[in-house]
């Protein structure tokens, strides 16, 4: 029996929406080319922090089985691309991946399938890239076979709203198509928004991720401004916030990580500039952005000094290395240029995170010490760089030593802010 889906790229994507079609009674299939996500999926292990081992064993019972072999897309009514989207090392959007997984859907392609393209990328990759690749099979779209572009909005560590209540754009490469996608999606979701074409949809979802990097640049780009004027950025955002219109709080930190805000807008950036357009308020927010760890090591380096410690001689604490707080996701965690930062000081770092066993950054260990409360007291300075949920419970006066709170949600004497 043919699968009602099969999604290809099993990871913070591809297996939530896996895991919806069960839910929502679909047969469902998966492919990866990494055999250690596939055996683990075997095992029952989940990967993927939003999913535990019980909904691998619920997919599992309904039916779900994922392979290495793209023999297991055959003949899928359904087949939704997930792969990864991200940048090459000099920065450049990184679109090997999914050209990789598009000419495997293209070589099980049957008539009548539906593919949809969730990962994110450049307004004008599903029809121009993606498109010629399918059609070289001599299928065509919209008379043979459906394809559509429906970005995927989920938010890794969001206990509040789930891939079901989260409206879904979807968008076709005709109107049929873009039907077909809608009559599939509106099994999964509660609400499905039709764009009017691919590039709107893929734009969209830029748009989305843009908003946040150039927000999250504003405030920080204000924390700095704070700093020099002497204000309280923390308690002018606070009382901003009570705005109950016009005002979308953001929060200044350490910079930005993650899969999405550091990456997506690289490919809005690329595509304005081949196209000879400059994205200034991007281009701007980058530099704002990227400058954050280095203003932290900065801060951190006065901070010793200030409390008599020579940087060089010093060791500090990373409180918090992965991008988000309480999510396990270390991909472009601001803490690794944190790391480098302060190495490049001559300082010794250790870390600690409740969701990492190994931090390394370029392939040297960051030791790891077991508590928080052990980390501070071990330190000459603990830097908190992620606000997860369990630091919030930790006194930072206790180990009378000096803390950078880059979050903004520490309290204490010796606590000082970003
Ligand atoms: N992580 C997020 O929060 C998030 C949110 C919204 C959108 N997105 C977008 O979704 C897409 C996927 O992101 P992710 O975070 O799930 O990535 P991921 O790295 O967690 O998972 C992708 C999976 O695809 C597999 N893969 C890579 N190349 C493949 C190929 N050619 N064929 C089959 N499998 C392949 C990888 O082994 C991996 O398991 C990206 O475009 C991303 O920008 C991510």
């Amino acid at each position: 029996m043919p699968a009602d889906l099969a999604v290809v790229g099993l990871g913070y994507v591809g297996l939530p929406l896996a895991r919806r079609a069960c839910e929502a009674g679909l047969d469902v299939v998966g492919h990866d080319t990494d055999p250690a996500v596939v055996d683990g999926l075997a095992q029952g292990r989940s990967h993927v922090g939003d999913l535990g081992d019980r909904d691998i064993a619920a997919m599992t019972a309904a039916g779900f089985r994922a392979a290495t072999d793209p023999g297991i897309l055959t003949g899928a009514r359904t087949v939704a691309v997930c792969v990864p989207t991200g940048l090459t090392p000099s920065g450049e959007p990184d679109l090997g991946p999914l050209t990789s997984a598009v000419r495997t859907v293209a070589g099980r392609l049957s008539p009548g399938t539906l593919v949809s393209v969730e990962s994110t990328s450049h307004p004008g990759t599903t029809e121009e890239i993606v498109r010629p690749l399918l059609e070289a099979t001599g299928l065509r779209v919209g008379e043979d076979f459906h394809l559509a572009y429906s970005p995927e909005r989920i938010d890794p560590g969001n206990g509040r709203f789930s891939l079901r209540d989260t409206p879904k754009i979807v968008s076709g490469c005709t109107t049929l198509c873009a039907k077909h996608a809608a009559g599939f999606y509106e099994q999964l979701v509660d609400e499905v928004v039709v764009a009017r074409g691919t590039r709107e949809a893929e734009m969209a979802k830029l748009l989305e991720n843009a908003y946040r990097y150039v927000n999250i640049a504003l405030v920080d780009e204000a924390a700095l401004y704070c700093e020099r004027v002497g204000i309280d950025v923390w308690d002018a955002l606070r009382c901003a916030g009570t705005k109950p219109f016009g005002f979308a709080p953001f929060r200044p930190g350490p910079g930005v990580g993650g899969h999405c805000v550091p990456v997506d807008p690289r490919y809005l950036m690329a595509h304005a500039a081949a196209r000879g357009f400059s994205f200034r308020t991007l281009d701007a927010a980058r530099e704002v952005l990227d400058a954050m760890p280095g203003h932290v090591v900065e801060r951190a380096r006065g901070l010793l000094r200030r409390t008599g410690t020579d940087p060089a001689e010093a060791r500090v604490a990373l409180l918090g290395v992965t991008y988000k707080a309480d999510v396990a996701d270390l991909r472009e965690s601001p803490a690794y240029a944190v790391v480098r930062g302060l190495r490049a000081a001559g300082v010794r770092v250790v870390h600690h995170d409740p969701y990492t066993e190994d931090f390394a950054v370029d392939g040297v260990p960051v030791p790891r010490q077991a508590s928080a409360r052990e980390a501070v007291a071990g330190a000459d300075l603990a830097v908190l760089l992620q606000d997860h949920a369990e630091y919030r419970s930790v006194d930072w006066d206790a180990a009378g030593r000096p803390v950078l709170d880059t979050r903004g949600t520490a309290e204490g004497h010796r606590v000082e802010r970003l």
